[in-house]
């Protein structure tokens, strides 16, 4: 099935880049003058995606919106406007930070039983050149090739296994694509099951619902999507594919600082 949705979940307090992000939400922070947020809808955009559904919280709301309406006439506008006018914006709320898999609860609604990509604000990936398939067409192909949840991965180094989920790969898997037989969200280097580490962006089938609204309070007492992601490999299989591309994590003054001065 065609993936038209995606769901970015943003509605996290960025305590990490405090003091900026006492009147800026980390996702408008620029990289060469344009909004992370920006470049996460174009990476949809350009795999397909048309219609988003931002999860917010409401100090961010006025900005977002402001920055995502079709407002001012100016060649440097040019490019938003583009885009503006060929997406669909939808915002749903997140009033408790309960973690990014009680975030998607909030936006279940609004893509119904489809499946869907998501997309955390943290993570870039930059493609070695501007015509490779971005991080997001990538998971897509994936999951037009398997039917299953697609989880995207990047080789790690171990000693920052705790900042990471990571996944262990079905026996014999060799890459880039992996059927994933468990995961472990921030494991310890000794217990990490592997290097391949979580990047957060994902495919998500509607079966990933039901999983995830029985999921409890895991690392950090949040809700994780990984957290859904574990309870649904009962049933259904998954994959995790390492991705193309370098990953900035934005997230993190030193990741944000190297996205500015490389890409
Ligand atoms: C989240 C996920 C984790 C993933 C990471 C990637 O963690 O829970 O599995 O590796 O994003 O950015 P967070 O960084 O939000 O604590």
């Amino acid at each position: 099935m065609l993936i038209n949705k995606a769901i970015l979940p943003i509605a996290g307090l960025g305590t990490r880049f405090l003091p900026i992000t006492k009147v800026i939400p980390k996702e408008m922070m620029p990289i060469n003058g344009v909004p992370i947020l920006q470049l996460l809808i174009e990476e949809a955009y350009k795999a397909g995606v048309h219609e988003f559904v931002l999860v917010i919280n409401r100090q961010k709301e006025s900005i977002i919106r402001k920055y995502l309406s079709r407002e001012g006439k100016n060649e440097k506008l040019d490019r938003l406007n583009k885009l503006l006018d060929d997406v669909k914006i939808e915002y749903v709320y997140q009033d408790e930070q309960l973690g990014d898999g009680h975030a998607l609860l909030q936006a279940r609604e609004s893509v119904e039983d489809e499946p869907f990509l998501v997309l955390f604000g943290d993570d870039l990936v930059i493609g070695a050149t501007p015509d490779a398939p971005n991080a997001a067409k990538q998971l897509i192909e994936a999951h037009e090739k398997t039917g299953s949840s697609v989880i995207a991965l990047e080789e790690i180094d171990p000693e920052m296994s705790e900042s990471y989920g990571i996944i262990k790969p079905a026996p014999n898997e060799t890459g880039p694509l992996y059927k994933v037989e468990d995961l472990v969200e921030k494991p310890s280097p000794s217990e990490a099951p592997s290097n391949l580490g979580v990047i957060g962006k994902y495919i998500c089938t509607p079966d990933i619902w039901t999983p995830l609204s029985k999921a409890e309070a895991s690392v950090g007492n949040e809700i994780r999507l990984i957290d859904g992601f574990k309870k649904l490999l009962s049933s259904k299989d998954l994959y995790g594919l390492k991705i193309e591309g370098k990953r900035y994590d934005t997230g993190t003054l030193e990741g944000y600082k190297k996205a500015v001065e490389e890409v």
